[in-house]
């Protein structure tokens, strides 16, 4: 019997990593490193935001020992079996009091924020728990990569016993970038998991992160050290607290 069930939230935490088998972690993890050393030291407290199935944070954490991973979503964060300490939270009602010298997310995870609300919330959250002298450094997907890459996003294969098919739309009134995902399992149940994420203006970020208490250091083309703009496709922000008047 084939089932054809509707859920809007982590199925794809099945095939996650087949999906993602052609991304570089390795030289994500070592860009995240690269930046994040400039500004904090090797024993800093690290937060990691969105951590999926903790690719980055097996890495990262070679580096940094003192890291906590968090995701919304419990299955992707238990996809990862290794003793990483995880938290299963929303990034933007954080469940810290303690304060972090590095918070950082990445793989457009920010964009899955539909609203301003929910980014400014987000930015509310890390300037709570930014020591004054941290980072939170994190990247978004602009307009240009939904518009370049739409149709190249749809993909199929095979993975853990799933054979999965994603179909890729971008509409560019409401600014949202929805991906649909059919995965099927070994008796031909199917499921399907709807993923949406919002291209926000370049410039809205950094309205909300100044509107936050913050500022931005440095915005970079993703993976370069060269200065980012509207018309890149990926932008990594490095964000600071404003310094206090005396
Ligand atoms: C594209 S994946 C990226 C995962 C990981 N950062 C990586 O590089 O592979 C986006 C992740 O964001 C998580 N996510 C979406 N909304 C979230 C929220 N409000 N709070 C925390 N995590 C969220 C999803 O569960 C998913 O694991």
């Amino acid at each position: 019997m084939v089932k054809n069930k509707v859920k809007l939230n982590d199925s794809v935490s099945l095939i996650y990593d087949g999906l993602m088998q052609e991304v570089d972690y390795s030289e994500w993890s070592s860009y995240i490193i690269d930046i994040s050393k400039e500004y904090v030291n090797w024993d800093a407290g690290v937060l990691e935001l969105a951590a999926g199935t903790c690719k980055i944070a097996n890495k990262i954490s070679k580096f940094y020992h003192n890291l906590i991973v968090t995701d919304l979503s419990f299955s992707m964060l238990t996809r990862n079996k290794s003793n990483l300490n995880k938290v299963c939270c929303d990034m933007t009602r954080l469940p810290f009091d303690q304060k972090f010298d590095l918070i950082y997310s990445t793989f457009d995870s920010v964009n899955y924020l539909l609203n301003k609300r929910k980014l400014l919330n987000l930015f509310y959250e890390v300037k709570r728990i930014l020591h004054a002298n941290g980072i939170f450094t994190f990247d978004v997907s602009l307009e240009k990569n939904s518009l370049d890459f739409e149709k190249s996003f749809n993909s199929e294969g095979n993975y853990d016993g799933y054979s999965f098919y994603r179909k890729s739309r971008y509409n560019k009134k409401n600014r949202i970038h929805i991906n649909i995902f059919k995965i099927t399992d070994k008796n031909g149940n199917i499921i399907t998991d709807v993923h949406k994420q919002k291209i926000f203006k370049f410039d809205t970020y950094f309205d909300l992160i100044d509107k936050a208490g913050m500022y931005v250091v440095e915005c970079l083309e993703t993976f370069t050290f060269n200065n980012g703009s509207e018309n890149s496709e990926r932008v990594q922000f490095i964000v600071k607290l404003n310094k206090k008047r005396c």
